[in-house]
C-alpha cells in the first residue's frame, strides 16, 4: 500500500487540484454555513446497517485503537466505532505500536480540547513513520469544522482519513478508500444524516450502558459549536429506545444513561405522534433495570410532566444535571439561552418541591464576552441560592463560526481566570457542605468496580450520583448495597456496607 499525500494545501486549493470524480469520492469537507441550516426534510430511520462484503473479515489479525475526547455522546460513538471495526474482524489494542488503525474521536467544545488533539496528532507522525501502513483517522466534532480540516490538510499529512459525526456508519467504506487511496480521504457531511438504528456496539463494562435517545441540537446558544457539529435535533423512535433498554436489562446491565445534547427536546420532531421525554421516561420506569439517568437537560424544555414522572422515583435516579451557564439574565440573553434567572430559579423550586432529595448539578461559563463583575456576582449568588451538589465550571472559549466569537470582549484573561477561581471556591464549599450532611446517613450504592486510585477499595455511586468508596469483597461489584456514610470530603464519600439491597 502506498502512503498517501504530502498535503500542504488548504481546502480551496485542494479542491481545484482534484478531478471531479476524485473530488466527489474522497473529498467532502465540512461547511459551517451548511451546518447552520435546518432542513425540513424528514429524517429517515434505517435498520439495514451491514458491513459491505468486500470489507468483511478485512481486519482479521489486525488491531485498532480509539482515543476519545469530550462528552459521553462521544464516548458512546466510540463504542459504535469499535463495534463496526470488530465486525470487520479487528481487535482492540491499547498499544499504538501494535495498532493498524488509530482513530481520534475528537471534541470541539473548547480550544484546549482541540489543542490536546493536535498535540497527539503531532506525536503520531513518529508512529506512522515506524508503520507506514497504519491508517490514522480523525472523527468526531472537530472534523465538522472547516478550520480544523484546513489545518490538518496543511500541517498533518500523517492523517489518512477524516470523517464526520454523521458519517460513522460509512466507516467500512471510508476505511477501504483510505487503504487504497494516495490522498487524504475526507467525508464530512454538514447536513445531518438519517438515524441508523442497528449499528453494532462494543460497550465498555457490563454494569452501566449509554443509550442515545436523540441526536443533534437546535438551540444555537451563541457560544456553542455543538449545533454545527452535531446537526439538527433528531429523536430515535420510542419503540427503538425501549427495545434497546429492555435488551440491556435482559443482559444484566444495572444502570442506563439516556443521552442527548438536549434530552428535554426529545420527541419534538415527531410529526405522527405527540410523545415527549416525560412519556419516554414513564415507560422506561416500568422496565426491570435498577437505575436510569439522563443527560443533558436544557432548562427551557424541562416541563411539568417530566417533573411529575421523575417524582415517581423507582428506577429514575434523583440526579438532575441542569446547566445554567450564568446567573445574569442579561448574559443569558446574550447567550440566547431563552430563559431568565427567575425562570431558572422557579424551575429549581418546582424540582425541589417534587423531588426533595434530588441532587442538582450544573454547567457554568465565566468570562462570556462583556461579562461585568456585577453579572458575575449574580452567578455567584445563584450558585448559593440553588445549592448545587456539583458544578462543571468553564472559562469562555471563542469558537469560530459562532455568534459569540464575533462579540466585543472587554474582559481580560486574568479577570476571567480570577472569576473561575472564585466560582470554584464557592462551589467547593457548597459541595462539601452537601456531602457533610450525608454523614451517618444510610444511602443506596451501586458498586461499579474498584477505586481508580486503590484497587483494594470498592467504588460506587449513590442514587444522586455521588462517588462512594468502601471496603468489601470484589464479588459485590455490580450489586446494590445500603451504605452508612462514615466520612465526607468535597468530591468523595467513604462508607461501610450495612446490607445488600434485594432487587
Ligand atoms: N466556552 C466555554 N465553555 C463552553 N461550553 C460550551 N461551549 C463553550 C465555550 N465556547 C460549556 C457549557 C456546556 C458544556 C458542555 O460546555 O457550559 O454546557
Ligand atoms: Fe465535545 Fe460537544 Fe461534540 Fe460532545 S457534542 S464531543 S462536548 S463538541
Amino acid at each position: 500500500m502506498t502512503v498517501k499525500n504530502e498535503a500542504t494545501t488548504d481546502l480551496k486549493s485542494a479542491k481545484s487540484q482534484k478531478t471531479t470524480e476524485d473530488f466527489a469520492k474522497y473529498f467532502q469537507p465540512p461547511s459551517l454555513k451548511d451546518a447552520k441550516k435546518r432542513g425540513k426534510e424528514d429524517v429517515r430511520v434505517h435498520y439495514d446497517f451491514g458491513i459491505p462484503e468486500e470489507m468483511q473479515g478485512i481486519g482479521k489479525g489486525k488491531h485498532y485503537l480509539i482515543r476519545t475526547y469530550g462528552c459521553q455522546m462521544n464516548e458512546h460513538d466510540s463504542e459504535t466505532i469499535a463495534g463496526i471495526l470488530e465486525q470487520m474482524g479487528y481487535s482492540s489494542t491499547e498499544d499504538e505500536m501494535e495498532a493498524d488503525v488509530v482513530l481520534f474521536n475528537t471534541c470541539a467544545i473548547r480550544e484546549n480540547a482541540e489543542d490536546k488533539v493536535f498535540g497527539e496528532l503531532g506525536h503520531m507522525k513518529r508512529i506512522k513513520k515506524n508503520n507506514p501502513n497504519l491508517i490514522l483517522g480523525v472523527c468526531g466534532c472537530m472534523s465538522q469544522e472547516e478550520s480544523v480540516v484546513n489545518k490538518i490538510l496543511k500541517s498533518y499529512p500523517q492523517v489518512d482519513l477524516i470523517f464526520g459525526t454523521h458519517n460513522i456508519h460509512r466507516l467500512p467504506v471510508l476505511l477501504r478508500d483510505a487503504m487504497f487511496s494516495k490522498e487524504m480521504v475526507i467525508e464530512v457531511w454538514s447536513k445531518e444524516g438519517d438515524i441508523i438504528e442497528n449499528m453494532p456496539k462494543v460497550r465498555e463494562g457490563n454494569i452501566k450502558a449509554w443509550v442515545n435517545i436523540m441526536y443533534g441540537c437546535d438551540k444555537f446558544c451563541t457560544y456553542c459549536i455543538v449545533p454545527y457539529t452535531r446537526g439538527k435535533e433528531r429523536s430515535r423512535r420510542p419503540e427503538d429506545v425501549i427495545a434497546e433498554v429492555r435488551e440491556l436489562a435482559r443482559q444484566g446491565y444495572k444502570e442506563i444513561m439516556l443521552l442527548g445534547q438536549n434530552v428535554n427536546a426529545y420527541g419534538k420532531d415527531f410529526e405522527d405522534i405527540k410523545y415527549g421525554f416525560g412519556d419516554l421516561l414513564d415507560e422506561i420506569r416500568k422496565i426491570d433495570i435498577p437505575r436510569v439517568r439522563f443527560t443533558t437537560s436544557h432548562p427551557r424544555d424541562f416541563d411539568d410532566h417530566l417533573i411529575e414522572v421523575l417524582a415517581k422515583g423507582g428506577n429514575l435516579m434523583e440526579q438532575i444535571h441542569l446547566p445554567v451557564q450564568s446567573g445574569s439574565t442579561e448574559v443569558l440573553k446574550k447567550m440566547a439561552r431563552k430563559y431568565t434567572r427567575e425562570h431558572y430559579l422557579e424551575l429549581v423550586r418546582k424540582i425541589k418541591a417534587a423531588i426533595p432529595h434530588a441532587a442538582l448539578t450544573t454547567d457554568i461559563i465565566v468570562g462570556f464576552p462583556g461579562e461585568t463583575e456585577e453579572q458575575f456576582q449574580e452567578t455567584l449568588s445563584l450558585v448559593e441560592e440553588v445549592g448545587y451538589d456539583f458544578a462543571y465550571t468553564f472559562m469562555y472559549s471563542p469558537r469560530e463560526g459562532t455568534p459569540a466569537a464575533e462579540m466585543a470582549d472587554s474582559v481580560p484573561e486574568e479577570v476571567k481566570k480570577d472569576r473561575l477561581h472564585r466560582l470554584m471556591e464557592v462551589q467547593n464549599r457548597i459541595s462539601k457542605e452537601k456531602n457533610l450532611a450525608l454523614q451517618n446517613q444510610i444511602v443506596e450504592v451501586l458498586i461499579e468496580g474498584e477505586s481508580k486510585t486503590n484497587p483494594d477499595v470498592l467504588a460506587g455511586r449513590t442514587r444522586t450520583g455521588k462517588l462512594v468508596h468502601l471496603s468489601g469483597d470484589k464479588s459485590l461489584i455490580g450489586t446494590l448495597v445500603n451504605v452508612r456514610i462514615t466520612e465526607a470530603k468535597t468530591w468523595t464519600l467513604w462508607g461501610e456496607i450495612v446490607a445488600k439491597v434485594e432487587v
